[in-house]
């Protein structure tokens, strides 16, 4: 009896071991959830203070875990944001801060995007053995030189699955939303339209008069041309949604146009899919949503519901699909060795009104600005971090921190050595949520409206101060609003900004609302501050290479030739959908 049984644990023990090595090496490599919001103001959530609308899956998140109070995006514009948060690096250094008035890629079948050369957390995930996927929108990029190379696409970025919207979420999108263009094509359409149309009914009003003759084929040039004008716009914002609104599973386009019917459903049963199939081994799965920004949207079940109009909906329903993610990893047995981030890209999008007067922007709480500048507003997002055991429920962290920090943090976890043939801007966050480094690595922080670095935050390590210094801001329209209404988001440079030097300086810590610049007067070391973080700005600087612009003319130009259409829909009507309809989560 005696020996069977002690061979027995003999062939146990071993095994045994094994578990319980796998045990505590799963709890170093866990599962990455990540959920990005788009253009969601820190006013938003309810954990963030806000009392009427309905977060409530988003606020268990801050309840069982850590709340980042000086959350800070890398750049106030989505495409760079998500630049840097993919490689937490500032995206100047990657080319994807634009120098011109385009922030943003808003073609899909332009040729700039995330360089090759460019590494994302993806990639080193899946060399660690994790499966990775991408659900929603991308924004980084989809072809270079043809319209099969894919070379910017997620799949070319260490995510072994994508679905959702290679380009973004715009009111063209949707039927009846209005456009985003409508400022842009006033200005760069409408306006030689109308001159033309002046010109020619003057010229014909003086030629019937007998006062001038104009030779017909002039008058007929003319005319061709305001005619030709007149088809380039009206194309423009006819093709603009097939050939830039659409959905693709990994390389395949599934719905063109994209519906917005159960959007939200979808893609939240499809990021449900994706957990179930990878429960059993590690898994890195980024939830990119297309809310909140415009064109908003919400299915029968949430429109109407908010006590914040058409914004409030599609808030509350991107609310309800974070709950779907957590409870299913609840399901399949893995919320505890999960670390799961909530954030939104920037802050809200103040200028959002629509036509109709609604106001279709979130809110910045009481911070001033919002998307597209450098006030508090545009950069300080929601951030929460969840992960049970590990990571301290309830934990209030008010450090600076950066959605940059995510790259080191999530790539340490899994086992990857950080690579070393470039600057990594972000840090490890993990000593601030275990509670063994009171203060955030980041003594200073960089704060880049586009290509331009518009100010600099300094947190002394021997002081509780933080201190903001701008060297440009920009200028409001019209004067005394809280952004720019004309051109929905404020420029970077030139006459559309107020340089300031000295640079205009805060105490974020006593005034988090920037609205008293400290002056030489009230701060005695005014000058010996300014001087820190000017000295602070050059050394940074100085690190940033020159790289090629992912927002040069040829880069963010509409290239027919690289247009993505369904393969079986004829010319340009790129019509099709092989969408699952399925909202339900197979199992
Ligand atoms: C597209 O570009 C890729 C990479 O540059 C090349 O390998 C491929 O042959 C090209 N395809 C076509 C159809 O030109
Ligand atoms: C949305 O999903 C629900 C439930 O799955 C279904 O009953 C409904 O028909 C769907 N609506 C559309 C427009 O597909
Ligand atoms: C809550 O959010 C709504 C929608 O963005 C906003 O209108 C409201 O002002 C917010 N409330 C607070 C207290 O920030
Ligand atoms: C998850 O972690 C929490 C907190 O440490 C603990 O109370 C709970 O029992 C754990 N659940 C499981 C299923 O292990
Ligand atoms: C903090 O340290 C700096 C030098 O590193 C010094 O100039 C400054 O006076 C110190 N501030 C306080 C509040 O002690």
């Amino acid at each position: 009896m005696v020996a069977p049984q002690s061979r027995t644990m003999k062939t146990l023990w071993p095994l045994l071991f094994f578990l319980a090595e796998a045990h505590g090496h799963a709890a170093l490599r866990p599962n990455f959830v990540l959920l990005m919001a788009d253009d969601l103001g820190i006013g938003d959530p309810g954990c963030y203070g806000n009392k009427t609308l309905r977060t409530p899956n988003i606020d268990a998140l801050a309840d069982a875990g850590a709340k980042l109070t000086q959350h800070l995006a890398a750049s106030p514009l989505c495409t760079p944001s998500r630049a840097a948060f993919m490689t937490g690096r500032y995206p100047v250094r990657s080319g994807m801060a634009s120098q011109s008035r385009v922030g943003v890629f808003i073609f899909s079948a332009s040729s700039g995007g995330l360089p090759a050369s460019e590494t994302t957390f993806a990639t080193l995930l899946r060399n660690q053995g994790y499966s990775t996927a991408l659900i929603g929108k991308w924004h980084l990029g989809l072809h270079c030189d043809n319209s099969s190379d894919f070379c910017h696409h997620p799949l070319s970025h260490g995510f072994e699955y994508f679905h959702g919207l290679p380009l973004t979420n715009l009111r063209d999108c949707k039927a009846g939303a209005g456009s985003v263009f409508s400022s842009a094509v006033r200005l760069l359409a409408l306006v030689p339209l109308q001159v033309t149309a002046v010109a020619l009914a003057t010229l014909a009003a003086l030629g019937r008069l007998g006062l001038l003759r104009v030779p017909r084929p002039v008058f007929a040039c003319l005319l061709l041309l305001a005619a030709a004008g007149l088809g380039a716009l009206l194309g423009f914002l006819h093709f603009f949604r097939p050939l830039n609104c659409f959905l693709m599973t990994n390389r395949e386009v599934t719905q063109q146009p994209l519906s917005y019917d159960n959007l939200t459903q979808r893609l939240t049963a499809d990021a449900a899919r994706f957990i179930r199939r990878n429960a059993d081994a590690p898994f890195l799965l980024v939830v990119s949503y297309l809310q909140v920004h415009t064109a908003l949207f919400s299915s029968k079940d949430f429109a109407g519901k908010s006590r914040h109009g058409a914004y409030g909906d599609a808030v509350e329903e991107m609310d309800w699909s974070v709950g779907q993610i957590m409870r299913v990893l609840q399901d399949v047995g893995v919320a505890n060795n999960t670390l799961v981030y909530f954030t939104s890209d920037q802050g809200a999008h103040v200028e959002e009104v629509s036509a109709t007067g609604e106001i279709h922007g979130g809110s910045n709480g009481i911070y001033k600005g919002g998307k597209g500048n450098s006030w508090e507003g545009g950069i300080r997002v929601p951030g929460l971090l969840r992960w049970p055991g590990v990571i301290p429920a309830g934990l209030q962290i008010g450090e600076p921190t950066s959605n940059m920090d995510v790259f080191p943090t999530v790539v340490k976890l899994a086992g990857s050595p950080l690579p070393d043939d470039r600057i990594i801007d972000g840090r490890d966050l993990m000593p601030l949520l275990r509670g063994t480094s009171p203060r955030s690595e980041h003594e200073f922080l960089f704060h880049y409206c586009n290509f331009y670095l518009s100010a600099v935050r300094w947190a002394p390590r021997n002081s509780t101060s933080v201190w903001k210094a701008f060297f440009f801001t920009p200028k409001f329209s019209p004067p005394g609003a809280n952004g720019c209404f004309p051109t929905q988001v404020c420029l970077c440079y030139g006459r559309f900004v107020t340089r300031h030097d000295p640079p205009l300086l805060f105490d974020l810590s006593k005034d988090p609302r920037e609205r008293t610049p400290v002056t030489p007067t009230s701060e005695p070391r005014f000058q010996e501050i300014v001087a820190t973080m000017e000295r602070a700005a050059e050394r940074h600087v100085q690190t940033v290479r020159d790289v090629p612009d992912q927002f040069s003319l040829g880069n963010i130009l509409w290239k027919p030739w690289l247009q993505t259409c369904c393969p079986s829909s004829s010319g340009l009507s790129c019509q099709c959908d092989r969408e699952k309809q399925d909202t339900q989560e197979s199992r």
